[in-house]
């Protein structure tokens, strides 16, 4: 069996990216994944232009996989992803010995691109294959249907992004926003149930901005998406990633209220608190306005938890602009944020915005902010002792293989004892009720609570 090294940076867009490569050279090629890039016949590396040093981090990647390549010729290198698309054949002029370079609308064509480079090697100067072209729809249409290793999956329901952020490189590397036919997500979401998935996550770069086909052709919005979603046998747990706050409308919100299923945690970036600042990221929103959204989410979901995206920095962000944002924070509470310094994309109107805060002051903001968000998340970690979370069991606990280990709503790990005869086996893929003990910082402890209908002293008999 040839073997397939991926490595993977970015987002969760491009890990599910990297799954589908992975799925696909398998059903073609046969290819087994390895985590040892010296030992696979074909290596990888999908990549993220998200913020800087993408390039660097690409070309430093490269240079040690040509090490690999001078002592094995017949290897294979691939570059895809948002670095890829921007770049394109430059990859080739930098790195003469990449074979292939795709984009994230291009993935799809890997078998046909492998099969090539290798009809090619023949020849003494083997042309290389560059197709980072944008044919959406046809991609999906492509793609086997995902394997289901464990009990959550991802499933990809709309990608690109047409909102052109003035930050932000996305709409140019992975193209405009387009939704899968919901015929298409819907039978992925039925195999993967059939498969022993209990948990799916929607992916999108904005979930939420779904407007999918129906059978019949007329558009369905997320939040009817997410209730034929959360009624697919077997599913017990749904969730979505990533969110804009202009897609947020009233039924989104009742979906909270209306679907159990339903996790009680969303994502969504406000990145940042001044709505001087929001003007010039061209975020379509005032800080009222996303204030207003969680408000009426709260209403219908009181303990759902909220988790954001911050820039920090952004050209001409005053102390003031800065304090906004902290502000605005204290009055959401935050359980999480993906915060980073601004950092400059080639090609975006932020680029050009002059830029008069100094990196030292941009550092120590973003520390600040950092600092009260995890104390944040801390506090809402402690509050959790004492009371019962629903959990979806997982596996053996990852350092102590006698504990059981899964994920609350709001997304923490627990790892708890269970009796004896609750062995991983046979509660993976199983919804728990555990009762918290100890909050750590990066998980909690728990003990697994019998089930509604028997008391403690019959689990422990049972057990
Ligand atoms: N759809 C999401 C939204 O509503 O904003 C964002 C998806 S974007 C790919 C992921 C995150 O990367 C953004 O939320 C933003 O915080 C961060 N990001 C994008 N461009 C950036 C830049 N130039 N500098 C720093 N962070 C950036
Ligand atoms: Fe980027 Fe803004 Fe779209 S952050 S992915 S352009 S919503």
């Amino acid at each position: 069996m040839p073997k397939l090294h991926i490595k993977t940076f970015g987002c969760q867009m491009n890990e599910y990216d990297s799954s589908r490569m992975t799925d696909l050279l398998h059903a073609s090629h046969g290819y087994q994944t390895t985590a040892d890039a010296r030992e696979a016949d074909l290596v990888l590396l999908n990549t993220c232009s998200v913020r800087e040093k993408a390039q660097e981090k690409v070309f430093s990647q490269l240079g040690q996989w040509r090490q690999l390549k001078l002592r094995r010729p017949q290897m294979v290198i691939g570059v895809g992803g948002c670095v890829a698309s921007q770049e394109g054949a430059m990859i080739l002029r930098r790195a003469p010995y990449v074979d292939m370079v795709f984009g994230p609308q291009t993935l799809h064509r890997l078998p046909a691109m492998l099969d090539r480079v290798f009809a090619a090697r023949e020849k003494a100067s083997p042309p290389r294959e560059v197709d980072v072209r944008f044919p959406e729809i046809e991609k999906f249409d492509c793609l086997p249907p995902p394997r289901a290793d464990g009990v959550k999956a991802f499933v990809s329901v709309m990608e690109g992004c047409s909102k052109y952020c003035t930050f932000c490189v996305v709409p140019y590397t992975r193209g405009t926003e387009f939704s899968r036919p919901f015929d298409d997500v819907i039978t992925e979401i039925y195999e993967l149930a059939e498969r022993g998935v209990r948990e799916v996550t929607l992916l999108g770069q904005n979930v939420n901005g779904y407007r999918g086909a129906r059978h019949a052709g007329e558009k369905m919005n997320f939040a009817e998406l997410l209730h034929y979603v959360a009624a697919v046998d077997g599913i017990g747990r749904v969730r979505f990633t990533t969110s804009h706050p202009l897609e947020c409308t009233p039924q989104l919100a009742r979906a909270f209220a209306d679907i159990p299923e339903l996790a009680g945690h969303m994502h969504l970036p406000a990145q940042s608190g001044s709505d001087r600042i929001l003007r010039a990221m061209k975020r379509g929103y005032t800080a009222a306005e996303y204030v207003e959204w969680i408000a009426q989410l709260r209403a219908a979901r009181p303990d759902i938890s909220i988790s954001s995206d911050f820039i920090v920095g952004f050209p001409g962000e005053s102390g003031e602009d800065f304090a906004a944002t902290m502000e605005l924070i204290e009055r959401v509470g935050y359980d999480q944020s993906f915060s980073f310094v601004y950092s400059a994309r080639p090609g975006t109107p932020a680029a050009e915005f002059p830029d008069d805060v100094s990196a030292e002051e941009k550092k120590a903001r973003l520390a600040k902010l950092q600092k009260r968000i995890n104390e944040m998340s801390a506090e809402i970690s402690a509050r959790m002792v004492g009371g019962a979370e629903r959990v979806l069991v997982e596996g053996a606990s990852r350092k102590d293989a006698s504990r059981l280990s899964g994920r609350t709503e709001n997304n923490r790990v627990v790892n708890f004892d269970a009796p004896a005869k609750s062995s991983a086996e046979n509660l993976r893929g199983e919804f728990v009720q555990v009762k918290i003990t100890e909050a750590l910082p990066n998980s909690l402890r728990g003990e697994l609570l019998p089930p509604d209908n028997m008391t403690m002293a019959e689990s422990r008999a049972a057990a």
